[in-house]
C-alpha cells in the first residue's frame, strides 16, 4: 500500500520524506488555504521535493476552466496529478486530460457508483472520503470494501486512494482491505510512529548504558 501525505505543509512533507515514507502527496484548496502564502509557489515546491505523484486540485467548476487549470498545473512538474471534483464536468475533464496523458485524481467520492463512473472516465486515482462519511453516521470503510470488490472484477487500472483518514485504525483497515493508497494527515502519520513501549524500552536501554559506563568517559560506541 502506498502512503501519501495529505497536506501542503512543506515542513511536514520534508520531515516524512526524509524518513523515506512518502510515495506521494495530495493537496486541496482547503489544505492550501491552511498554509497561507502564495499557493502557486507552494505547489511548485512540493512537486520538487517529492518524486512520486502530487495531486493538485483545480478550482474551476466547468469543463473548459478545468482543462486550462489542469494543463497549467501539470506544467509545475511531470509528477502532477490533476485533481477534479466528482461532477459531470469533472468527469469530462478527467476523460480529456487522461486521453492526453495527464493523470487525474477524481475527488469527493462518496458512493460506489461515483467510483465506478470515475474509473470509467479514465481516472488514475479515485478518492473516497471515508472520515466525512463516518461524520454523518455512515461507515466510510464499508465503501472502500465495496469499491475494492467492484474493481476486482474489471481491469480499469484505477487506484483506490483512501482519503479523509482521521486515525491510525483507518490505515490498518484500509491495508487489510488492500486499498492501493492511503493519504494521511501528518498528525495521523505521527501517531502511527509512536508506541508507549518503544519509549519506555528506549529510556531503559539508555539508563542501563549510562549505569554501565558512568565514570568511564572514554567508553564510546
Ligand atoms: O484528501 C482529502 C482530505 O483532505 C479530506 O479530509 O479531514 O477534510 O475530511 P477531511
Amino acid at each position: 500500500m502506498k502512503i501519501f501525505l495529505d497536506t501542503a505543509n512543506l515542513e511536514s512533507i520534508r520531515k516524512f520524506n526524509d524518513m523515506g515514507l512518502l510515495d506521494g502527496i495530495t493537496t486541496n484548496p482547503s489544505l492550501m488555504s491552511k498554509e497561507g502564502g502564495n499557493p502557486k509557489d507552494a505547489m511548485k515546491e512540493i512537486t520538487k521535493i517529492i518524486k512520486g505523484d502530487v495531486s493538485l486540485e483545480v478550482v474551476s467548476t466547468e469543463y473548459s476552466g478545468m482543462m486550462e487549470e489542469g494543463k497549467r498545473l501539470r506544467e509545475y512538474g511531470n509528477n502532477v496529478v490533476v485533481k477534479v471534483p466528482m461532477t459531470p464536468d469533472g468527469l469530462k475533464a478527467c476523460k480529456s486530460l487522461s486521453s492526453e496523458g495527464i493523470p487525474v485524481n477524481v475527488t469527493l467520492i462518496f458512493s460506489s457508483n461515483q467510483a465506478l463512473l470515475a474509473a470509467k472516465s479514465g481516472a488514475k486515482y479515485i478518492s473516497p472520503f471515508i472520515g466525512r462519511l463516518d461524520d454523518i453516521g455512515q461507515d466510510g470503510m464499508s465503501l472502500i470494501k465495496e469499491i475494492k470488490e467492484i474493481f476486482s472484477h474489471y481491469d480499469f487500472g484505477t487506484q483506490i486512494l483512501v482519503a479523509s483518514i482521521r486515525h491510525p485504525l483507518h490505515v490498518i483497515d484500509a491495508a487489510k482491505i488492500g486499498a492501493d493508497v492511503v493519504t494521511l494527515p501528518p498528525a495521523v502519520l505521527d501517531k502511527m510512529l509512536e508506541h508507549p513501549l518503544t519509549k519506555i524500552g528506549l529510556d531503559n536501554f539508555l539508563a542501563d548504558w549510562s549505569k554501565l559506563t558512568s565514570g568511564n568517559a572514554d567508553i564510546k560506541i
